[in-house]
């Protein structure tokens, strides 16, 4: 039997779900119940079914289930598999900040560790950031970890104060305006979409800026043939199966992040039979670290 008719075997036997983010290879894509952006897979993550979820995605996104979801089994089809970017903040800093500014509201990007988000008033994802923090009643806002995320965010919404955090995404802050420059010079009508975990350079020469899924959303709806896309390389395989007649471009240096790349079709089937990598998070730190998560759902509706 081939390996997806077998995890697809699996998971009815171990009534298991597999959530994957757009980032992962094309064949985990292919095998998942539910493909999206962090929005989306946290929502989804929230009444299913199935008493185990399989998270094809890094720790934070697992972590993040589990926090959502204590009474269920969450599988990591590899532990390792990790967000750069989610450990740079520092509690340190945060409690400095609170001490400074009144009126602060702590804003954590979910691409974090539940550490920093039990230390939070809010999350967001990349899809909802400007609405919830637009939302908030605080005038000032320390948004951590990433610092391009918080500037885009800052444009947007112009009466509050922002304090900013020293945070990135790796793959994201690699991209190089003069690599998009040469894609664009061979392809003048192409539109630019960016993620805007991208440096402010690469932000300046966007035709749309908006999360993976909003990105996919875009390309849908626009009359473009053609896109550039400013963001890590495994959307290309949603972007190809929903668009057939349009082109999409990539930089040279693709953005690939690797942690995303460790997700197989092999590590999936391994921990549906062996239950291994189950991912747990301390009581304690999971009451703390649900309300932010909450909080988030609750003025993202
Ligand atoms: P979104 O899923 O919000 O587009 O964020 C991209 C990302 O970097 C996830 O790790
Ligand atoms: Fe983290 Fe960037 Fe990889 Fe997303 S693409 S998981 S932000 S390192």
């Amino acid at each position: 039997m081939d390996i997806a008719r077998e995890i697809k075997r699996l998971k009815k036997e171990k009534n298991a779900a597999i959530l994957a983010h757009y980032y992962v290879r094309p064949e985990v894509q292919e095998i998942a119940d539910y493909v999206g952006d962090s929005f989306y897979l946290s929502k989804a993550a929230v009444g299913l079914r199935e008493q185990t979820i399989v998270f094809c995605g890094v720790s934070f996104m697992g972590e993040s289930a589990k926090i959502l979801n204590p009474d269920k089994t969450v599988l990591m089809p590899d532990m390792t598999a990790d967000c750069a970017m989610a450990h740079m903040a520092d509690a340190e800093l945060i409690r400095h900040v609170r001490d400074t500014y009144e009126d602060t509201a702590v804003v954590c990007y979910i691409n974090s560790t539940a550490r920093l988000k039990q230390l939070s008033d809010v999350c967001v994802t990349s899809a909802n950031a400007v609405k919830i923090v637009k939302a908030l009643p605080n005038k000032n806002i320390f948004f951590i970890p990433d610092r391009n995320l918080a500037h885009y965010v800052a444009g947007q919404i112009p009466e509050k104060h922002f304090i900013y955090n020293d945070g990135y995404c790796p793959v994201h802050e690699k991209m190089q305006l003069e690599e998009i420059r040469k894609v664009k010079a061979s392809h003048p009508a192409a539109e630019i979409l960016v993620h805007p975990e991208c440096a402010e350079s690469v932000r300046n020469v966007s035709d749309y800026i908006g999360s993976t899924s909003g990105i996919i959303t875009y390309a849908g709806k626009s009359g473009s043939k053609e896109f550039i896309v400013c963001t890590e390389n495994g959307v290309r395989y949603e972007l190809e199966k929903n668009n057939p007649e349009k082109k999409f471009y990539f930089t040279k240096t693709e953005p690939v992040c690797l942690d995303m790349k460790l997700i197989t079709l092999e590590k999936i089937k391994h921990v549906l039979e062996s239950g291994e990598n189950e991912v747990h998070v301390a009581d304690e730190l999971r009451k703390a670290s649900v309300k932010p998560l909450e909080r988030m759902l609750e003025l993202a509706r």
